[in-house]
């Protein structure tokens, strides 16, 4: 089974940026955990991160015939990425939205996200955490689907 993690805009800047709401991991400590976390759940994982919403489409898109399921932190285009919403539900695969932060206690702005509609369901307020759990749900997702 491989799962396709897709990390969004600013989170490159993870562990700098504002620790207080999105923790002291970098991003490479936090893909070190995806990695292990793969490797006990046996599945593969292929982890990428753009600042740039044309290429997450595509990043997107490339799933097709190649991932089994997705794992994603749209960052801020959650809040109004019609065009990231459209590319997951285009892709029919399980898709599993993740977010560091609980972003239904912070700003009003972000309570929304125009991902989560189409997606199966969404991850929230567990830091890092939030990533590892968005992996079990999708590999549980796949198996279901299988059996
Ligand atoms: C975020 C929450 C978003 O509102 C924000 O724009 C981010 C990170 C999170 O992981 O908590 O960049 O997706």
């Amino acid at each position: 089974m491989r799962i396709r993690v897709i990390h969004g805009p600013n989170l490159n800047l993870l562990g700098l940026r504002e620790p207080g709401l999105y923790g002291t991991d970098t991003l490479e400590d936090l893909n070190r955990k995806i990695e292990e976390l793969a490797h006990t759940l046996g599945i593969e994982v292929e982890v990428f991160q753009s600042n740039s919403e044309g290429e997450i489409v595509d990043l997107i898109q490339q799933c097709v015939g190649h991932a089994d399921a997705l794992v994603i932190n749209p960052a801020a285009y959650t809040h109004y990425s019609i065009a990231i919403r459209d590319a997951v539900a285009a892709i029919r695969l399980p898709v599993v939205e993740v977010h560091l932060s609980n972003i239904h206690a912070r700003e009003e702005f972000r309570h929304r996200s125009v991902v989560a509609p189409v997606a199966c369901g969404q991850i929230a307020g567990f830091g890092s955490n939030s990533y590892l759990l968005g992996l079990q749900a999708a590999k549980q997702i796949v198996e279901e689907a299988r059996s």
